[in-house]
């Protein structure tokens, strides 16, 4: 009896002095975890890879997504890359955007890993320099140490100089340069389909968001008539699929264009990533009327701040008529009329046929049809309006 008594006292220890063992591990399980967590969220170094932020921008020709790439590229903690897809289509010129898409996206993962080396074989010579990479002086990080010897501060850093000083470093430089920084952002006009990008929004080795930047396809239109870009090799690759020897009309690259834009934005949506914060829409419209506010938001999405220097810098191309800044910027100033522009630019029946066959483009963005040639005149008359969010 006693015995027995006995024992049943000390498994009921036991099972006490088990369940406080159990609840101890729980609880540095969990300090553990949110630890882990906070270091995550809290911390700026850009030692380790977990906590790299990586952002793509996603546009389209003559978007202004120069100068939203801009902004990023003046932050000090940026690893800044412009369109670095653009040796693959030049290469591959026979194929179509959508296929390439697919090579441009890998080249996008490598490159978000700092691993440059899926771009030698479209780079010219055997020994290869940065300055093969095309555009590479409009990364700033790779106008300053460890990429460029030649000190150049971000206060000075500016394109030109950059282009004749620091093309001669080697491609390991890049990827020195791109391990020493905690974001790395990308900008691409070469994307079409958002299921494209879905491997690279589930792939541990990134933390990748995506900023798609929209613009009123009247003003895009109105702007590739100037352009260099009318009827260029990269016209051509966009309207490949269906064209079948069909002779290359603006009207039918505006309306790919604006497909696959719709399409992005409504794929974003229906694949939970906008809900999840992995996407987020900007208009340039709005960027160029509240460039400060706006850019504070997209850096806060990115896990930036605006820091002073960055602040002047906003403030200064957007008022200022600077000279050193090249001409993807120059439409930044002056915002509320420049973005009114091609309403003096286009006539009224080409405006009607763009937003016919970019209908659908209009009417998600929030861009206003017009009624008449007289509308059109009328810049007091606003037409870009708050985006509905649809059903889907
Ligand atoms: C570029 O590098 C090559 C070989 O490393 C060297 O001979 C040449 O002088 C360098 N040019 C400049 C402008 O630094
Ligand atoms: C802004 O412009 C002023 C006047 O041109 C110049 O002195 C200043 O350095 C600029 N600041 C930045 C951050 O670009
Ligand atoms: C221009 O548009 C504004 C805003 O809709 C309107 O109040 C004004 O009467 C219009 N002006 C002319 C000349 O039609």
């Amino acid at each position: 009896m006693f015995s027995l008594n006995f024992l049943l006292t000390m498994t009921f220890r036991r099972g006490i002095i088990l369940l406080f063992l159990l609840n101890f591990i729980m609880l540095f399980f969990f300090l553990f975890l949110s630890l882990n967590d906070h270091s995550i969220s809290i911390s700026h170094s850009p030692t380790s890879k977990r906590e790299k932020i990586h952002l793509l921008i996603v546009s389209s020709w003559r978007s202004g997504s120069s100068f939203l790439g801009q902004i990023f590229n003046q932050h000090n903690d940026v690893f800044y890359l412009y369109e670095p897809g653009h040796p693959i289509w030049m290469r591959l010129k026979q194929e179509s955007a959508e296929l390439l898409q697919y090579t441009v996206r890998d080249l996008l993962r490598s490159l978000f890993n700092c691993n440059v080396s899926p771009l030698h074989p479209y780079l010219p010579s055997r020994v290869q320099r940065i300055s093969h990479i095309d555009f590479f002086s409009e990364s700033r990080a790779l106008c300053s140490p460890p990429a460029c010897s030649s000190l150049i501060h971000l206060e000075s850093y500016d394109q030109t100089t950059c282009y004749y000083r620091c093309g001669n470093a080697s491609l390991d430089k890049m990827e020195e340069s791109c391990r020493s920084y905690s974001h790395v952002v990308i900008k691409t006009v070469r994307v079409f389909d958002f299921s494209v990008l879905l491997p690279l929004l589930q792939d541990p080795t990134l933390n990748l968001k995506i900023l798609h930047l929209v613009r009123d396809p009247r003003a895009v239109a109105a702007s590739r008539k100037k352009g260099k870009y009318y009827l260029s090799i990269d016209d051509n690759i966009v309207i490949k699929d269906g064209m079948d020897g069909k002779k290359l009309s603006q009207d039918q690259v505006m309306m790919k264009i604006c497909k696959s834009q719709v399409a992005i934005y409504k794929e974003a949506k229906s694949s939970g990533m906008f809900s999840r914060g992995r996407y987020m829409l900007i208009r340039h419209e709005d960027l160029a009327m509240e460039p400060l506010a706006n850019a504070k938001r997209l850096l806060k999405y990115a896990g930036l701040h605006l820091t002073s220097d960055l602040e002047k810098w906003i403030y200064n191309v957007t008022h200022h008529d600077i000279k050193q800044l090249n001409d993807f910027l120059s439409f930044s100033r002056e915002a509320a009329k420049v973005i009114q522009k091609w309403r003096g630019e286009l006539d009224f029946k080409m405006v009607k046929n763009i937003e016919k066959y970019c209908k659908g483009a209009m009417k998600a963005f929030g861009y206003l049809p017009l009624n008449s040639e007289k509308e059109m005149k009328n810049l007091t008359l606003n037409l870009i309006t708050n985006i509905k969010e649809e059903p889907l």
